[in-house]
């Protein structure tokens, strides 16, 4: 064998362990009794040592320096050995200390999170969340950074990101969206109420499945099973599975969730299966990612497209429920905007100052400039300032959010990109395919899902993200076609 080889059999070796603590953590979601936890907490706590040891081992550093100097490797061969050894130089960074001070210090902070919250009492998890802060502006300074600590946070998730241009975003978000939501508000309300009549848990389910089926979700290479939270997972490309959550008092929250979390799974089925285990085989970046699950769930999944495809056979399902609501109806309440409290029940459109708020309040966690005990307040004076809504209790305010229990910081911008990047995706799918719109209203979402597979899914991490977007449509992520979208399609929805 030559070291090319002995480096795809060792890099597999890590992805096989990798792999088989999400199989793990899928089965804690989903179908593990109670009292599996204990001893399921040891097992992958287990795993994960392994993967680290395989990670850094120190042979394997060798052989990636090895390869990194060998001219005769294809692109794609140094590809996959450049982003490994990046990924061997990065592990290496930390110290077992840290590790197991950062573990220890996320098992506490979710605990006292998830207390905080119950009791409607910040105070809670103040101290917890303080040492998380300070322990990420400690690994700022391990990763190291060009112009921003925080950058070192977004590096994580979206590789390349720099808190510069996420500032220009959010500041193209600011300018633009702050006063068009104004002005929606004051225009004429949409009736979604026929969303919150009952609907039986089944019959949702049902519905579902057909929709991941119509997407062209692969039910021989996945499944979907019901979990508190949705999620995707993969473990391969011919194994990637979905959640969801059925409420029976509310039908958008199964409808788009499924949609979302299928768009997930439709980029890891859509990696290719000899590139297992390789850089090549793996999706580029959360931002990437959540460009291919926005794009489904927002532009074709509330799509009035979409909806003339669909909503005869929901209806069919839902007869009594739906009896005065048409099609359009039905488009209009999809599309409803009306600040809100919480994140994840947000529209398309205020959704992304909820995410502005978030990072404005990381990066100045990280810089030092506010400090934890002041967040429930800073976090209503943002919700009064970008939203023009009062926050009644820290439960529905600063503590809604998983993310910073687990130590999460850098990770809520990718949210917005990823919708940035679908807006863009999508008008180029539609500049290539002109006839994209109508087959989606027939149902047929075959040449869509060719085309992301070709341009995105295929490459793995070919490319970085602001690489592949050029490649894709000829230049680098831009607001304007997400403004474009949403101009278009909301000036018409609330007359303005
Ligand atoms: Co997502």
């Amino acid at each position: 064998m030559n070291d090319y080889d002995d480096y795809v059999k060792h890099s597999r070796k890590i992805t096989d362990v990798k792999m088989s603590m999400s199989v793990l953590s899928w089965d804690q979601e989903t179908k593990m009794p109670k009292n599996g936890s204990k001893f399921r907490a040891q097992q992958l706590s287990t795993l994960a040592e392994i993967s680290h040891e395989l990670s850094t081992n120190k042979k394997y550093g060798d052989l990636l320096n090895i390869l990194n100097s060998n001219e005769n490797l294809t692109n794609d061969q140094k590809r996959n050995v450049y982003l490994s050894l990046k990924a061997f130089n990065k592990a290496a960074k930390y110290n077992s200390e840290f590790i197991i001070e950062e573990s220890k210090l996320i098992s506490n902070a979710f605990q006292k999170w998830r207390l905080a919250k119950d009791n409607n009492n910040f105070s809670i998890f103040e101290d917890s969340l303080k040492k998380l802060v300070d322990l990420r502006i400690k690994e700022c300074e391990i990763l190291g950074y060009d112009e921003h600590p925080y950058d070192a946070l977004l590096n994580q998730y979206e590789p390349g990101l720099t808190t510069a241009q996420v500032e220009n975003i959010f500041s193209d978000v600011k300018e633009f969206l702050v006063p068009f939501i104004n002005k929606i508000s004051k225009s004429n309300k949409i009736d979604d109420s026929f969303f919150y009549k009952k609907y039986s848990h089944d019959k949702q389910w049902d519905f579902g499945i057909e929709l991941l089926k119509k997407m062209e979700y692969d039910f021989n290479s996945g499944r979907q099973d019901l979990s508190a939270h949705p999620f995707s997972t993969h473990f391969s490309p011919d194994d990637t599975r979905v959640t969801t959550r059925i409420d029976e008092d509310n039908l958008s929250e199964m409808i788009w969730s499924c949609i979302h979390e299928g768009g997930h799974a439709l980029y890891e089925q859509g990696v290719l299966p000899e590139n297992y285990g390789l850089p090549l085989g793996e999706t580029i970046s959360l931002g990437i990612h959540e460009s291919q699950s926005r794009l489904w769930e927002n532009n074709v999944g509330r799509s009035i497209e979409y909806w003339n495809c669909n909503y005869d056979s929901l209806k069919s399902i839902f007869p009594n429920q739906l009896s005065d609501v048409s099609v359009n109806d039905f488009y209009k309440a999809a599309n409803s905007v009306k600040p809100s409290l919480i994140r994840t029940n947000a529209d398309e459109l205020t959704y992304h100052l909820h995410v502005l708020i978030r990072f404005e309040i990381e990066k100045e966690l990280i810089e030092g400039k506010i400090s934890v005990k002041d967040l429930p307040s800073i976090w209503n004076h943002k919700y009064k300032e970008y939203l023009n809504i009062t926050v009644p209790s820290d439960s529905l305010g600063v503590l809604q959010d998983i993310h910073w229990s687990h130590g999460s910081f850098g990770y809520f911008p990718t949210y917005t990109i990823g919708s940035f990047y679908a807006a863009q995706f999508f008008n180029q799918a539609k500049v290539e395919n002109p006839n994209l719109l109508n087959n989606i209203k027939d149902g047929n979402n075959k040449n869509l899902l060719k085309w992301l597979r070709e341009k995105i899914h295929e490459n793995g991490k070919r490319y970085d993200a602001h690489v592949l977007c050029e490649q894709v449509t000829g230049e680098k992520l831009d607001f304007r076609f997400f403004r474009q979208y949403v101009i278009e399609k909301y000036s018409n929805l609330y007359s303005i």
